[in-house]
């Protein structure tokens, strides 16, 4: 509800208030107005968007309540707040608004009989609604002029933007001109609005990056989206590539359009980007169908969506409902219940990471979070533990987004009972005893023995594993059982492992031991980058131990390599090098690299050289989901036979691949008469190709 809505409630209540409610009203404005400029100015939100909601509710009820008490300038009459100095200020010439919530069917279904009545319809009308998907990011407004894009701005506080024009012409699917075909007129002037997004793909491999260079990760692909906008040199932006969808409009002189439907088709037409999952429902009824199926079908979504938008589609409709403060009164957002649910925090235990960096993890009362049980979540550091106020006995609330691995996201501190614990971190570390240190600057306190058991247990678990050297059968078990008794103590140590030491193992056959044996044997020849990367270099993740494997070609060159030709590499920082060269340098390092070679260990250098050039000259998209396989996966089977792989159809475009719910790309392809083929046709195809003859998609696709 809004403040312009008059509850029932509101005629028997005095509208002055006590003194009470004069300050919880100060009090809520200024906890709003805080977490406005942390998440709009600051992209670094501190609160969860429930929690946001929550005090944005008490807010709007309370000046409903006692409007008198309502501040001029209250937060519930913006949308946002601060204006961040780097960018120029820009005022929208329409302001850009935001949406009321409503939570499930019920809500929904109020508020269309309330849309009903203002429109003075029939109690059993049916209204039209265009329902979009509620992608989110970061909505942005684009300012052209006949057709020219002029200015692109942040909503800011809904009034004011900033400036981002050079940032938001470095996004591919932003036109710089609007497309008018067969000579067709474009408005004189437009503000087109839409939302600026990161896939999930980029996301990942933005956040791999990050942190083979050291740098900070992004929670989530909304950060990472708000972090690549707000960036002062539009070429970081540019390497984000970022995406866009468009939905609505602002000033609009020169053109009119006669409906949400006939809006988005305009802008399709325009070449601005319009997500193709829409549909037009008659009624609430058809209106929660249709939330419902993308309730379930989300998953499926290559970005991350928090709703659905619900829009009635007559813009003559539109017009006469009108807005209050701060939304439109004829669009609502139907949301889904967050992934956050309430458990409490039975203990905080250390774990110590390969690197020897000690993790505070919250054990939790097992809680189901959207259909995963969950029982642990990462504390990240003794900061965190501090800006959270997470103590031992805490009731919290738990987040479960996606892969991501669960997290705090803060505590209940109303539920406190006064017996809570407060949590210290280890002075020593848990497992070996050794004074951990806390390097200047970082956040993260590490064990640094480099015979700490855990240490060594964790980097065999990272020497062996998919992404390094592969090495199935060896699990987290036996990497334990190996380490503990001594018999592993570097990686060099797996070659020389006999089957009689693996007998004397729990639940060892000869069978298993067998298979063990003959995997290590064969991860002798594994290509040089996984090697790379199984060692564990601080900062070399599989991506930089691919470029480093590829520009040096052998293993002794990258040894030898001064941290200026390190740094010289395309991709590789100054960090990483530097971590390289201090690796390479240390004599234990030349011991393990020479025991290796000795045992037989020789990487072998791919380049990602395809392995037959069936497909060579070949360029394939791979769009939608697919059922067999991981869309890199895909990609990966086509390089290997030569073709280019590429994100966007063009006329250069040889095949589009399309899976489930394939959508902008698949229409494309058709416009331009791209072949479109499915993922088995795709199989069938390379099925008689080089080396293998059915590809084996259990095995890893990136050698
Ligand atoms: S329409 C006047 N449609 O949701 C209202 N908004 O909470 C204009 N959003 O600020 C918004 N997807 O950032 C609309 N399909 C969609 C949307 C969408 C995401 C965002 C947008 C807006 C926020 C409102």
């Amino acid at each position: 509800m809004t403040p312009h809505e008059p509850s029932s409630r509101e005629a028997q209540i005095q509208p002055h208030g006590t003194e009470a409610d004069r300050l919880r009203i100060l009090e809520l404005s200024d906890q709003i107005r805080h977490a406005n400029y942390l998440y709009y100015t600051q992209s670094s939100p501190e609160i969860s968007d429930a929690a946001y909601d929550k005090l944005m509710q008490e807010l709007i009820r309370l000046e409903e309540i006692f409007p008198d008490l309502a501040e001029v300038d209250s937060p519930t009459r913006r949308v946002g707040a601060g204006v961040s100095a780097t960018f120029q200020p820009v005022n929208h010439r329409v302001p850009m608004l935001s949406l009321d919530n409503a939570f499930g069917d019920d809500e929904l279904r109020q508020w269309e009989e309330k849309r009903i009545r203002a429109l003075g319809m029939e109690p059993d009308s049916v209204i039209e609604y265009a329902c979009e998907l509620k992608i989110d990011g970061l909505s942005v407004s684009l300012t052209y002029e006949n057709g020219r894009l002029v200015c692109g701005a942040t909503r800011g506080d809904g009034d004011t933007g900033e400036d981002i024009t050079a940032n938001l012409r470095t996004i591919a699917v932003i036109p710089m001109r609007l497309h008018a075909p067969h000579g067709e007129s474009l408005p004189e002037l437009i503000e087109v609005r839409g939302e600026v997004f990161m896939s999930h793909h980029e996301f990942a491999r933005i956040n791999q990056e990050m942190e083979e260079s050291g740098g900070k990760t992004f929670a989530n692909p909304r950060n990472a989206a708000a972090g690549s906008l707000r960036q002062k040199d539009p070429t970081i932006t540019a390497s984000r590539r970022l995406d866009a969808f468009f939905y609505t409009v602002g000033a609009c002189e020169g053109y009119t359009f006669q409906s949400q439907h006939d809006l988005l088709a305009t802008y399709t037409k325009w070449g601005l980007k319009t997500n193709p999952n829409i549909r037009l429902c008659c009624g609430a009824e058809e209106v929660s169908q249709f939330c419902a199926t993308w309730h379930e079908r989300k998953g499926e979504l290559p970005y991350d969506i928090d709703g659905v938008v619900v829009k009635v589609n007559s813009f003559a409709l539109q017009r006469e409902l009108g807005q209050v403060s701060r939304s439109p009164r004829w669009a609502i957002a139907y949301k889904y219940p967050a992934l956050q649910v309430r458990t409490k925090v039975e203990a905080i235990e250390v774990q110590v990471g390969r690197t020897g960096a000690l993790t505070p993890v919250a054990y939790l009362t097992p809680v189901a979070v959207a259909g995963v049980i969950v029982s642990r979540a990462t504390l990240h550091n003794q900061d965190e533990i501090r800006r959270k106020d997470v103590r031992v006995g805490d009731t919290v609330v738990v987040q479960r987004a996606g892969e991501v691995i669960p997290e705090v996201v803060e505590v209940v501190t109303a539920e406190r009972s006064g017996e809570e614990i407060v949590f210290e971190m280890p002075t020593e570390c848990p497992i070996c005893s050794t004074r951990v240190v806390q390097p200047e600057g970082e956040a993260v306190v590490r064990c640094p023995n480099p015979l700490c058991p855990r240490k060594i247990e964790q980097q065999i678990e990272h020497f062996v594993s998919r992404g390094a050297m592969d090495i199935e059968g060896l699990g987290e078990k036996q990497c334990e059982q190996l380490t503990s008794t001594g018999l592993v103590r570097d990686p060099a140590d797996l070659y020389k492992l006999t089957m009689e030491n693996l007998l004397g193992f729990e639940r060892m056959g000869e069978k298993l031991a067998t298979r063990i044996l003959t995997n290590i044997n064969a991860s002798r020849t594994r290509p040089l980058a996984r090697l790379l990367y199984g060692l564990g270099i601080r900062h070399v993740g599989e991506h930089s131990a691919e470029v480093l494997a590829s520009h040096f070609g052998s293993l002794e060159k990258i040894t030898m390599a001064s941290v200026e030709e390190l740094s010289a590499v395309h991709e590789i920082g100054a960090t990483t090098a530097q971590s390289i060269a201090t690796y390479f340098a240390d004599p234990e390092t030349a011991d393990l690299l020479n025991r290796l070679k000795e045992l037989g260990v020789n990487p072998q250098v791919h380049a990602g050289a395809p392995s037959s050039d069936e497909l060579a000259g070949k360029t394939f998209v791979f769009t939608g989901t697919l059922a067999k396989m991981k869309r890199e996966e895909a990609e990966a089977l086509a390089k290997r036979y030569g073709a280019r792989a590429s994100g966007s159809v063009s006329k250069q475009t040889s095949y589009v691949v399309a899976g489930e719910s394939a959508g902008s790309k698949l229409t494309k392809a058709q416009q331009l008469g791209v072949p479109v083929i499915t993922e088995d046709e795709f199989l069938e195809m390379i099925s008689g190709f080089g080396d293998s003859a059915e590809p084996d998609l259990t095995l890893d696709l990136f050698d």
